[in-house]
């Protein structure tokens, strides 16, 4: 996220904006594109395929790796390099963070990230951004409350320095043990943004425009007891959207999938916007996709 400047994320967000609105077509086909998901994935694995797919492209789909020659003993590197061969694109989801990024410098064809490890997740990040977008009719100067795992959550570590091209008011709400990584506090101030530290939701609901819930990330945890001491940190009812004082543009965003840090009694106000949101992935990955292919 942080290779891409604010006109980049504009232009796809506007791309985004046309090709749902059908305002513009493109047309993928004669390309084909590798999904190589090395970690679990629903929305992105699928959502990228949608994408692709819904604009007359292919896919090959690679989830389970288990079927792959890696477990013949072949390294990451040849295993891509063989892909690239066959593929106008590569998506890829690994557990190693910088997977993507190494494999983009073993290849001519474009490698989209679609999370790595603890790092980063960009395409999440400009959904979200698109996402704001649409439900706030602007990017600019919002007040973005970032709760739950933000030690862990690579979705966060995306938006913020997206966000951060956009003069937000962050408010980053998480238990003391998941506050984001230094290095980010570090990189908030030297790129000017606004941030407050709190470990109280309460604190932040009447004044957000977008409050954005992550997933305790357990996968990310190095044992069983460290997870458990902050699993339930906030749990997000109805009843506590009910009694706060939220603004009517406030919207409740989520990458999912969720757990149990939003009840699922919150789905029917009009505040939810997660599954929308998820929806809103398929806009965002076609017009990526497009322009790194050089079609749009
Ligand atoms: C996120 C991820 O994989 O980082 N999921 C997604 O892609 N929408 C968030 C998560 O797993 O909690």
């Amino acid at each position: 996220m942080r290779d891409l400047t604010r006109a980049d994320i504009t232009g796809i967000v506007d791309l985004a904006e046309k090709i749902e609105s059908k305002a513009i077509t493109i047309n993928l086909s004669g390309y084909l594109a590798a999904l190589l998901f090395f970690e679990p994935s629903t929305r992105t694995a699928f959502s990228f395929d949608t994408a692709i797919k819904s604009l007359g492209g292919n896919s090959l789909m690679m989830q389970s790796p288990e079927n792959s020659s890696q477990q013949k003993g072949e390294s990451f590197a040849d295993t891509v390099r063989t892909i690239s061969q066959y593929a106008n694109l590569i998506v890829m989801r690994s557990a190693v963070e910088g997977a993507a990024r190494y494999a983009s410098e073993l290849v001519d064809i474009p490698v989209i990230n679609a999370g790595d490890g603890a790092n980063q997740h960009p395409t999440q990040a400009l959904l979200d951004i698109y996402s704001i977008k649409k439900t706030q009719g602007r990017i600019d100067s919002l007040k973005i409350a970032l709760v739950g795992d933000l030690k862990y959550g690579r979705t966060i570590y995306s938006l913020v320095y997206g966000l951060a091209h956009f003069k937000p008011e962050l408010y980053l709400v998480s238990p003391q043990h998941l506050q984001i990584r230094k290095y980010v506090r570090d990189d908030l101030v030297s790129l000017g943004v606004n941030f407050h530290e709190t470990s109280e939701i309460s604190s932040v609901l009447g004044d957000a425009d977008v409050m954005y819930v992550t997933r305790i990330q357990r996968e990310r945890f190095s044992g069983q007891y460290e997870y458990e001491q902050v699993k339930d940190s906030y749990q997000i009812t109805a009843r506590m959207i009910e009694q706060a004082a939220i603004k009517s543009n406030f919207r409740i965003m989520h990458p999912l999938p969720r757990v149990n840090e939003i009840t699922t009694d919150v789905d029917a106000l009009p505040c939810a916007y997660y599954f929308q949101q998820a929806k809103n992935g398929v806009y965002i990955r076609q017009a990526l996709i497009a322009r790194l292919l050089g079609v749009a």
